[in-house]
């Protein structure tokens, strides 16, 4: 049976669709400031020698991104699919918010400063948000096997044709 860890006085999904639609807001600046360090050819960003820093900032951009998307599928779930809210929300709750801190985070933090071609210290938040970000989804994808998730059927034999 799958344990049922979730606060009743938190609304999970209220609490997804903000942090999901406010880093989007976020990196997606972030994803604007890179456009204006390639429009006005910012060697700190540019330069052959600094192309760790791109590739991390781009990382840590296009990361915190599509985290922002996956916060608010997980509130549009938790609303849309009763099995998906009779998991263990608050668990995938704190992972979620933690992988969206530590994986961007790292790789930005791994672009700020770095070592011929290696990232920053920084860059060792990444693997931990990652590590948070895969059981976050491994809990999800367990809680759309429970029945609930289904729409209720509706009852009686009269062969109402909605059969699968
Ligand atoms: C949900 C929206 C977005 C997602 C998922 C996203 C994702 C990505 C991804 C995956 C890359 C890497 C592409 C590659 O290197 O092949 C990228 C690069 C980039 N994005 Fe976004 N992006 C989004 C919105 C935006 C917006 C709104 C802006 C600007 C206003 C932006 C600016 C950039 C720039 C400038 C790069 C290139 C960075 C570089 O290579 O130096 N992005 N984005």
């Amino acid at each position: 049976m799958m344990a049922r860890d979730t606060d009743p006085a938190v609304d999970y999904a209220r609490r997804h669709l903000r942090v999901g639609w406010w880093s989007l807001v976020g990196f997606l600046i972030l994803g604007f400031v890179l456009e204006v360090l390639h429009g006005f050819k910012i060697g700190l960003y540019l330069d052959v020698s600094n192309e760790t820093r791109r590739l991390m900032w781009t990382l840590a951009h296009a990361h915190g991104a599509l985290l922002g998307l996956v916060h608010v599928l997980y509130a549009l779930c938790l609303r849309l699919f009763p099995g998906v809210a009779a998991g263990s929300q608050k668990p995938v709750s704190s992972s979620l918010i933690g992988a969206s801190v530590l994986l961007p985070g790292g790789f930005f933090l791994g672009g700020v400063g770095f070592y011929a071609g290696d990232p920053g210290l920084g860059i060792l938040a990444a693997p931990v948000g990652a590590t948070l970000l895969i059981i976050a989804v491994f809990l999800i994808a367990r809680a759309t096997a429970s029945p609930d998730s289904r729409q209720e059927q509706p009852e009686g034999h009269g062969g109402s044709g909605r059969r699968r």
